[in-house]
């Protein structure tokens, strides 16, 4: 709908900012425009009431307007080839890796020499774990910023990220970092300035003068870290108050309810926009609204405040795609694609932590019941938007997904989840694995899995115990894990250190700041001298390395990979075995993987399922050409293997 007012409120900022909008700004001009009815309406959603309601609206065009000046001009022409492109990020061709630069290579400066490592791995994707200011040993691994806009002398500067980023632009290599939306560290200055009593700054967080209204909060929030950090308030002595802190005691919640925070978080998104960054993680969104009487978490203002922000991005750095990091129920997590009107309108990305989560189910179990009852939900995800697909990553695991689920495929949920918490922490006799639990909750005995991804997959105890046949399993697990979130659809993020087999490190136990956070046992200091062992043949390293080489190798090769919502799980004609059919048109991938401990058989009927039936297959795994055979007879699919099968005819 035309609305003469508002169109003329915005235009009249465009004129008083002397955008030349015939000319060089015509582009940034038509979206403005183009979004502005859609912009006004999310934010009078969520600011209409308030007294600054309006001048913080006239606030967040200026900063739609200064975010596109300041944008470079090669950074536009960037966004302009990525519009042609369409959705780029759904592409078969980029596969990422998450790191920590000083615990990767020591600092900023020092990854660009680190590039033809990951680009030999087939890695043309980072992201950059927080590398804005936190107070060391007050960090919780950078997701507490004390300052957005300045590099954490422990990483590097400013200049050193920009020179980064330069660099991968010009190896045609994309790069992602955290926007911390949630929450500030008690050190930032607006946290310094609510502490001496400023009621501005006190705004800027929720602080309450005495327990009444924390106390009715924390009857409905769930803790996250209810080791570390029960309860969701902290007492604050210096101004006598209490303020929410959700996560750790040193992580002050923003106020979003206050128009000021929203501007001045949309003025640091563009600012690491125009960094020359291509995706942007939002850390925990599911956070960022909060209302008395509710869980504080997924609530629809939180979308709406998603989707403003997406709307801005749209008009001053349209080439920005977002990552929502929602690690929650299913069905809550593809809300954060957007619903209704804005379906497939929220965040381009999301981490896909319900498949991950049941990867880790069906290899403790060697069953794939459950994993396959929970797809209906992840399959819901929209055409345009993709997953980040992953086995490991610098959190926890949690097993989020819905009792349901797990009853559906014929287990008690409570019992199911001790065994796996007792699988993973190594405490069942029969478990390889080598993790522990996370977050315990002594109320609901709720805990979640920390542990990397060799670790839990048995490597670690069969190098104790010098098992060769232990070891060989071992790997087989890791490649098993990765193959399947390779190839699943959308984006592969690795976590450093795995591509190499690196086992839990204990050192954090020594570490004040990490002691009391069992996470760290699965973020390792890379030691390069393990990591070149990666070219000697016949060594560990070299095993997992080249053959995860080989997966991203086969992936980019294939097309049919994208992540173009083309994936049809198949008939479990075993319950061992987890497939399904990636196609386009004509070409077809078939995936199979095995989680139990011995061969599996799979009978050939599987490929006549789909389609017109097929009668020869290229395996590009085992480098195999197999034609199939009777409905009787079988693929064996050897134990933790799994074989990528595309029709040849
Ligand atoms: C995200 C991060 C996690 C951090 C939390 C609080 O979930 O991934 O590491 O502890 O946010 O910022």
């Amino acid at each position: 709908m035309y609305q003469y007012s508002l169109h003329n409120r915005v235009n009249e900022a465009c004129v008083k900012n002397k955008l030349a909008t015939g000319g060089k700004d015509q582009l940034f001009y038509a979206r403005l425009m183009a979004n502005t009815a859609a912009i006004r309406s999310l934010y009078t959603e969520l600011y209409g009431h308030h007294p600054r309601g309006e001048a913080g609206f006239d606030a967040l065009v200026q900063t739609l307007i200064n975010a596109h000046l300041q944008r470079a001009a090669v950074l536009q022409e960037k966004d302009h080839s990525k519009e042609k492109q369409g959705h780029w990020f759904l592409s078969n061709e980029i596969a990422g890796m998450s790191l920590y630069v000083d615990r990767f290579c020591g600092g900023l400066d020092n990854l660009p020499g680190k590039l033809p490592y990951l680009k030999e791995l087939g890695v043309n994707f980072l992201h950059l774990m927080p590398v804005f200011q936190s107070p060391e040993g007050e960090s919780d691994g950078g997701y507490a910023v004390s300052d957005f806009r300045k590099v954490d002398e422990r990483f590097g500067t400013l200049d050193d990220l920009q020179k980064l980023q330069l660099r991968m632009q010009q190896e045609q290599m994309h790069l992602m970092i955290d926007i911390v939306l949630n929450h500030t560290s008690q050190h930032h200055e607006w946290a310094i300035k609510a502490r001496a009593g400023d009621p501005v700054y006190q705004d800027y967080f929720y602080m309450y003068e005495n327990r009444s209204l924390p106390d009715q909060f924390d009857s409905t929030m769930p803790e996250i870290f209810p080791e570390s950090s029960p309860g969701s308030f902290t007492y604050v002595k210096e101004c006598n108050k209490w303020v929410m802190t959700v996560f750790h005691q040193y992580q002050w919640d923003l106020n979003y309810t206050n128009p000021a925070v929203f501007n001045a978080m949309l003025d640091t998104i563009f600012f690491y926009a125009n960094l020359g960054v291509d995706i942007l993680r939002i850390d925990a969104p599911a956070f960022i609204w909060k209302q008395l009487g509710t869980t504080c978490q997924n609530l629809p203002q939180a979308h709406s405040l998603l989707r403003l922000i997406r709307q801005c991005v749209q008009v001053a750095a349209p080439g920005l795609a977002l990552l929502g990091e929602a690690i929650v129920a299913p069905k809550e997590i593809m809300k954060y694609f957007g619903t209704g009107l804005y379906y497939g309108k929220e965040c381009e990305v999301a981490y896909n932590a319900t498949q991950m989560a049941l990867q880790w189910d069906a290899l403790a179990t060697g069953d794939t019941r459950v994993m396959l009852t929970a797809q209906h939900d992840i399959l819901q995800k929209p055409y345009g938007c993709t997953w980040i697909n992953y086995t490991r990553c610098h959190d926890d695991i949690g097993l989020g997904y819905e009792d349901a689920s797990i009853e559906a495929a014929g287990f008690n949920a409570y019992g199911h989840r001790k065994y796996l918490k007792e699988y993973y922490s190594g405490v069942h006799p029969d478990s390889p694995a080598m993790g522990a639990l996370f977050s315990v909750n002594p109320k609901t005995q709720d805990a979640r899995i920390s542990g990397s991804l060799a670790s839990l997959c048995g490597l670690e105890k069969a190098m104790e115990a010098y098992d060769e046949k232990e070891l060989e399993m071992s790997v087989r697990k890791i490649l098993l894990m990765q193959a399947q979130s390779f190839f699943i659809g959308g984006i592969p993020m690795l976590f450093y250190g795995d591509e190499v087999g690196y086992t839990n490190d204990y050192s954090y136990l020594n570490e004040e700041g990490k002691s009391y956070d069992n996470r760290w046992m699965h973020r390792p200091v890379i030691n390069w001298d393990k990591n070149e062992r990666a070219k000697e043949s016949g060594t560990l390293e070299q095993k997992i390395f080249s053959a995860t080489r080989r997966l991203l190798q086969i992936r980019k090769s294939l097309p049919v990979v994208a992540d173009h919502k083309n994936l049809t799980w198949l008939t479990p004609h075993n319950i061992h075995v987890a497939g399904f059919l990636r196609s386009d048109g004509k070409k077809k991938l078939y995936c199979l993987f095995n989680f139990q401990a011995k061969a599996a058989y799979v009978t050939w009927y599987t490929f006549k399922e789909h389609g017109p039936a097929v009668t020869r297959l290229y395996d590009h795994w085992n480098e195999q050409k197999l034609t199939v055979g009777s409905d009787y007879e079988y693929l064996v699919i050897a134990a933790y293997g799994f074989c990528l099968l595309e029709v040849v005819g």
